[in-house]
């Protein structure tokens, strides 16, 4: 943490090789997606490609050793957030994918696990998960990211794939984490205010939870001292194309609006016509760079906010706390349109309760470094991707004023990301339209 001088940058190396960069402890969060088993290339010239091993078991281990390689250049107090897909045995390639096409010329499917059925998917991310626990990372979550635009499925014969992994893990019990909330439903405020789950209307019981714990519950609301839900593990979150072109010859970044400046030719390559982009800066057609496997950037805002403090202090690594006050107007309060009139009638409340609208308490928050050090500098926690790839998790980090670092071996896919994640807040911002 000390005078790190790798924030902010994109290291092109195989992340195994992280200790020939990073000393102990320097790393307060760690957010990745690895290549999926058998998914897809990323080098063709890579002879030894993680996701590309014979068995399951053997890419699991090679992955976890990145893990564990990483580990020692983490604070002890780090949370880990690892999106994991799965892959079927045996299933077919697409013929997009040239290093299966040469490996298996005769019928283009991939190599097949023995011990696994075939059609039968491998349970990678649940495999990877229980060899992260035997090496003792502590697995604190599951969430599940529901795709809410999946991608449209060929298979006719089982159910359509809408969600993917992403583990949460820690180093020890206690670790920073700064503590997210889902506003509470309107309904939940007007049950606490009006006390709606009498014995009469709920037999003392809703959702499991006795009456005494309800009228315990409405107080805290009502005084402001519980200010929202604890967030859910189900997220739901689209899946976002790629919104960035990138052309390697001259550097530049084409974001958003920007690539409709790339002049679009149609030409005839051995009597096929063809639509070709050319860069407007070095009206070159050959430098583009593009990245098929990103996650959004939402899935990532909340692990960053959660996990990564936005103030340490540079000398003793100590890190901002932050404290809520409860002098601010409670979630009720803040609910002006309702007016007690309405509750005179049956109707009236049902209808409130139906609304089910979102608010949140506003509260006082301080701020605060509690360490004496002097001529300290209060500088943003660092977040470490050793799959770098596009730089997502760069962009997203400047987005939230935190600071990054990325490994990411394709030299390609390393020079692009370092560009992009120079590119400005606003367009993040565009881009997440908040
Ligand atoms: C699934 S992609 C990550 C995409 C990224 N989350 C994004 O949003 O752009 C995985 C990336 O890891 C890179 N990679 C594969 N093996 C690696 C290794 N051993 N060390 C560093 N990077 C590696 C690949 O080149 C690829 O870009
Ligand atoms: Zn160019
Ligand atoms: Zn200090």
């Amino acid at each position: 943490m000390i005078d790190f001088k790798l924030r902010n940058s994109v290291i092109c190396d195989d992340a195994i090789n992280i200790q020939k960069y990073i000393g102990n402890e320097e790393i307060n969060c760690l957010i990745t997606s690895p290549p999926y088993y058998q998914l897809r290339s990323y080098d063709d010239s890579d002879t030894n490609e993680l996701g590309h091993e014979k068995t399951v078991g053997e890419y699991i281990d090679k992955l976890v050793n990145i893990f564990l390689a990483i580990k020692p250049c983490m604070r002890k107090d780090c949370g880990i957030y690892v999106n994991i897909g799965d892959s079927y045995n045996g299933h077919r390639v697409g013929y997009s994918d040239p290093k299966w096409k040469v490996a298996k010329s005769d019928s283009f499917v991939k190599p097949t696990q023995s011990g696994i059925p075939i059609k039968s998917l491998c349970m990678v991310p649940e495999r990877f998960a229980l060899k992260m626990i035997e090496n003792g990372f502590i697995l604190r979550s599951i969430i599940i990211w529901h795709k809410i635009n999946p991608v449209p499925s060929s298979a006719d014969d089982r159910y359509s794939n809408s969600f993917e992994y992403m583990y949460f893990f820690t180093l020890k019990k206690d670790y920073y984490f700064n503590q997210q909330f889902t506003p509470l439903k309107k309904s939940s405020i007007i049950r606490a205010k009006y006390n709606t789950f009498s014995e009469k209307t709920n037999e003392g019981n809703f959702a499991g939870i006795d009456l005494e714990m309800q009228h315990r519950n409405s107080d805290k609301i009502n005084s402001g001292e519980i200010i929202g839900a604890n967030m859910k593990n189900v997220w739901q979150i689209a899946t976002q194309p790629c919104n960035f072109m990138y052309c390697e010859n001259c550097d530049t970044v084409y974001i958003g609006k920007e690539r409709s400046k790339i002049i679009k030719k149609i030409e005839e390559i051995d009597g096929i016509k063809v639509k070709k982009n050319y860069c407007l800066k070095c009206n070159r057609n050959d430098g583009f760079v593009q990245h098929f496997a990103q996650f959004p950037i939402k899935l990532i805002l909340t692990p960053i906010k959660a996990s990564c403090p936005d103030a340490v202090c540079n000398k003793c690594g100590t890190i901002r706390k932050t404290i809520y006050e409860k002098q601010g107007i409670s979630s009720y309060e803040s609910i002006k349109e309702i007016n007690t009139e309405q509750f005179n009638s049956e109707q009236g409340k049902k209808q409130s309760l139906r609304a089910d609208r979102e608010c949140f308490m506003r509260q006082v928050v301080k701020k605060n470094i509690e360490c004496n050090c002097e001529n300290k500098e209060i500088l943003p926690g660092i977040v470490i991707d050793p799959f770098f790839g596009s730089g997502t998790t760069g962009r997203a980090c400047k987005f939230l004023g935190r600071d990054f670092v990325g490994f990411e071996k394709n030299p390609k896919y390393a020079k692009m990301a370092h560009r992009v994640c120079q590119e400005s807040y606003n367009q993040v911002q565009k881009e997440l339209d908040l």
